[in-house]
């Protein structure tokens, strides 16, 4: 198949990078780091989420961070909401998208959010009620959509199941998670392919974790099958507190790189992009994990 000649890239490194960190993380320095993501070009920045602060100290700053940032046109600060009391409280801090997060796997579920499938699918109805009232559009995300740290392998037909549902409920996009980056280019084309048969190509984006290193070979995979949006995080931030041992998700330098070698446009400006990672990299201390953007820092020293 063809691919698709522009790819939209959602950088989420502000919240599922940052999410993750051991300490804290300045409230500016958060800022900064998604001042300069808006900087290389990226349109869409994940900022923060609206979640209990009980279960996820390091996004307990919400909504300094979003009242922090200078808002540009054309560049959209979508934010994580679980539930009504996130869904209203981002929209008192400005936010003009959210996200509702589900999951393909029940366990993950009760240990990222503490109810079920169908109790967290219920728990989006009011927000998607209450974001129509309001015109805030909603993504929703699956996670594990191909496997989960406590149940292991995740059937294909439950990620298109829950997919469905998060869609005629109204979400203008899915953002597939494989949480623990366990898929290879044929478990995520299965998977897609199953999902797909439910809802379109155009309203799908890939979330993959890099921790087994195959989220390069995901995307490609992805692009292939039509996919045209993908999550990245700068420097390869993060992971999910309630999944232990993954890893980032792939760094948004490696994937801009693998698209401009494909000669895909995704309007995002390598170089200062490198300087956004450097960024956040001095100030938590480690290199980078985007190789990318390893090599092009050694290259220039
Ligand atoms: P719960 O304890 O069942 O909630 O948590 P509750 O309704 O019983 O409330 C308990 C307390 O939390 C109450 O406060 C509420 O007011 C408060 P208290 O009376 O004890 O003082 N509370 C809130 N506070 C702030 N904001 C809120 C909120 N809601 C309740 N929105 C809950 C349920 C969903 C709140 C909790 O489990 C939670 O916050 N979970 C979030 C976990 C999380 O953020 N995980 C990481 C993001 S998901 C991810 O990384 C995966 C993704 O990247 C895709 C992928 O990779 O697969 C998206
Ligand atoms: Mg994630």
């Amino acid at each position: 198949m063809k691919l698709p000649e522009k790819v939209t890239l959602v950088e989420v490194g502000p919240r599922d990078g940052l999410q993750n960190e051991p300490g804290v993380v300045p409230t500016a320095v958060k800022i900064g780091l998604i001042e300069k993501l808006a900087e290389a070009g990226l349109t869409m920045i994940e900022a923060t989420a609206f979640v209990s602060p009980k279960w996820v100290p390091q996004m307990a700053d919400n909504a300094a961070v979003l009242a922090g940032i200078t808002r540009r046109p054309g560049v959209t600060y979508p934010v994580l909401t679980p539930n009504l009391k996130g869904f209203e409280a981002a929209v008192a801090a400005g936010a003009t998208e959210v996200a509702v997060f589900a999951a393909a796997s029940e366990s993950f579920s009760q240990r990222n959010i503490n109810c079920s499938i169908a109790e967290s699918l219920e728990r989006f109805r009011p927000v998607m009620d209450a974001a129509a009232t309001a015109g805030v559009s909603v993504r929703g995300y699956v996670s594990c959509v191909v496997g989960c740290p406590y149940e292991g392998a995740i059937a294909p037909e439950q990620v298109a199941q829950v997919a469905a549902e998060l869609m005629v409920m109204g979400c203008r996009e899915i953002s597939l998670g494989d949480t623990i980056g366990v898929g290879t280019p044929a478990s995520i084309a299965r998977m897609i392919e199953a999902v797909g048969k439910f809802v379109p190509m155009s309203r799908l984006a890939g979330h993959y974790h890099d921790t087994y290193g195959m989220a390069i070979a995901n995307i490609h995979a992805s692009l292939q099958l039509g996919m045209a949006t993908f999550d990245a995080s700068v420097g390869g931030l993060g992971g999910c507190p309630y999944a232990k041992g993954a890893s980032g998700n792939v760094a948004t330098e490696d994937v801009v790189y693998l698209l401009n070698g494909l000669g895909l446009d995704c309007g995002v400006d390598l170089d200062r992009l490198v300087a956004a990672g450097d960024f956040i990299a001095g100030h938590l201390g480690r290199p980078s994990g985007s190789k990318v953007a390893r090599a092009l820092l050694a290259g220039r020293s």
